[in-house]
């Protein structure tokens, strides 16, 4: 009994493990097909555009995303659950790039490891 709750943890650890070292190894082209297949460019563009008349897209560029969050201890993680449960609707962090609106959950439309994948992604462009 209690080798095979060793052996399960064991595995477990090595799950994670190899999630995190493939993490930040997702060429391009996989992550541009998962954010498709997600939607996220229903809201997002990967470049910063400037809109007809001042206004603004839906949600931040990602090039924006990524020159806010570069350095930022965590920022993987805490993304990584706002794109899963989506952001708090009474305090956007964008008014100034994008329209100033919260982003819903995407649980519905992506794994959390395609998640972590894509944040992951987004944060190195
Ligand atoms: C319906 C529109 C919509 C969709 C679909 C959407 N987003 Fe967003 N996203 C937003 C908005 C709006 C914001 C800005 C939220 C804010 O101001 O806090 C945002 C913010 C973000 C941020 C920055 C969060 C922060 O707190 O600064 C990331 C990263 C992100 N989105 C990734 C994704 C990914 C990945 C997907 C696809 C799985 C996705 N988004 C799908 C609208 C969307």
């Amino acid at each position: 009994m209690f080798q095979r709750t060793l052996l399960a943890g064991l595995t477990g650890m090595l799950m994670l493990t190899s999630v995190a070292a493939n993490a930040d190894t997702v060429s391009d082209d996989k992550a541009v097909k998962m954010a498709n297949a997600a939607g996220c460019f229903t809201c997002h563009s990967l470049k910063h555009k400037d809109l007809k008349n001042g206004a603004k897209p839906v949600g931040p560029a990602w090039e924006d995303v990524a020159l806010q969050y570069k350095d930022k201890p965590g920022a993987a993680d805490f993304l990584t659950r706002i794109v899963l449960e989506g952001s708090n609707p009474y305090a956007s962090h964008w008014k100034n790039k994008a329209a100033g609106i919260a982003m819903p959950p995407n649980a519905v439309a992506i794994s959390e490891g395609d998640a972590r994948q894509l944040v992951f992604w987004i944060l190195n462009h």
